[in-house]
């Protein structure tokens, strides 16, 4: 098992990685001390892997919460349909939340725990590739608003991580290639040996090679875990983990969050960002081709989606969280493994990268 700290002072917490870990009584152990527990999954990962979890309580009175899948749940309504349960249940503020599934899961049960009787503690579970290296960590929490994404939400960190390699078997093909979008950013924004690494072992990790998995998913938690210490509430250098993710998030908008996986419409603006970094003449052309070269073997998407019109993109990344008055911050890349935060682009370059990932 590999163990790594998210470094926040009385507010620290371990992220756990390895086979198996799920069944692990012991580890669940060192974080429980209540005995009122709730287990929020969904109607997937439940059937899959609730039982272990559930096994490594045994003492305690747990109580569990299954939602419908799919992104369209993490909403107010669930949210207060789960707030409503542990009230039912007389929970008190010591009571633990555990969150076991994707990141939709995640995300929802972490809004639950920051909010119910002003913040209660939870255990984030993930079983995705895309929540083990990025969404369970970091403690951002949230639910969609109609008129925009993880528009509510709240900074609420988990009192641990387990992510354990044996529950990505299930995980379906196209899922797996979302989570390695994140996992090739972290390499084009801080770690340019994990880059070179990423190229070399691309092909162990697409046939879920365990200890390649484990090593990615440690290498992506070690550098989120080290931006998140140094910029917990986002105002600086936290901002850099969102690459490609304003050209991503306007992509998924135009589609209706439909047609694309998070990962996948990441993956396009990650190699748009980086288009528009050579037009800006801040990154060498060669880098682009590395980058889309790797993103390709990945099975990730190189071309906005057909269904997606240039004109909505555009309108659409002007509502980034990024935006301050007016002006629309991008994540571009200065080299593979060097990011930076800038408003300082001109709207014909943008215009013309996103014409050229017009399929
Ligand atoms: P998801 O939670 O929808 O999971 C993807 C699919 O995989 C779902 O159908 C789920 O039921 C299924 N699944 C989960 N684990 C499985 C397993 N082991 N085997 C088989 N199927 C399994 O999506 P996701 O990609 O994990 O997360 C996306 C969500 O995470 C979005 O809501 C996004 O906003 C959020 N997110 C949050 C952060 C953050 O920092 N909080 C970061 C990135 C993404
Ligand atoms: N997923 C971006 C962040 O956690 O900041």
């Amino acid at each position: 098992m590999k163990q790594i700290s998210v470094e926040l002072g009385a507010r620290a917490y371990p992220i756990y990685i390895g086979e198996g870990l799920l069944a692990d009584s012991s580890l669940l152990a060192r974080h429980i001390p209540s005995k009122q527990i709730l287990i929020i999954s969904n109607e997937i990962v439940a059937p899959l892997y609730l039982e272990p979890v559930r096994q490594g309580l045994p003492g305690a009175e747990v109580h569990t919460f299954i939602l419908p899948d799919g992104e369209h749940g993490k909403n107010l309504e669930n949210f207060n349909r789960i707030i409503g349960r542990l009230l039912e249940y007389k929970y008190s503020r010591s009571c633990m939340i555990i969150a076991l599934g994707g990141g939709v899961i995640g995300d929802l049960s972490g809004f639950v725990a920051a909010c119910y009787q002003r913040g209660v503690k939870f255990i984030q579970i993930p079983t995705t590739l895309l929540a083990q290296v990025d969404a369970s960590v970091g403690g951002k929490t949230a639910v969609n608003h109609p008129l925009g994404k993880n528009m509510i939400g709240a900074f609420h960190q988990p009192v641990a991580v387990i992510a354990d390699t044996a529950a990505l078997d299930t995980l379906p093909d196209r899922e797996l290639a979302a989570g390695l979008a994140e996992i090739i950013k972290y390499g084009l924004i801080r770690d340019p040996a994990f880059f070179l690494w990423l190229e070399a072992n691309i092909e162990p990790l697409l046939q879920r090679d365990r200890r390649a998995l484990a090593h990615a998913i440690e290498r992506s938690c070690l550098n989120k875990a080290e931006v998140v210490a140094a910029d917990e509430r986002e105002s600086g250098a936290r901002a850099l983990l969102n690459l490609g993710h304003t050209f991503g998030h306007a992509i998924e908008t135009a589609l209706g969050y439909e047609k694309l996986l998070h990962g996948e419409a990441v993956a396009c603006g990650m190699l748009m960002a980086a288009d528009l970094s050579v037009r800006l003449g801040l990154l060498e052309a060669p880098a682009v081709n590395r980058i889309g070269a790797l993103l390709a073997k990945a099975g990730l998407p190189d071309a906005i989606h057909p269904d997606a019109s240039g004109a909505a993109l555009l309108a659409n990344m002007k509502v980034d969280k990024k935006a301050r008055d007016g002006m629309v911050f991008l994540v571009l890349l200065k080299a593979i493994g060097e990011a930076v935060l800038t408003a300082d682009y001109s709207k014909d370059a943008l215009r013309e990268t996103v014409n050229r990932f017009l399929s």
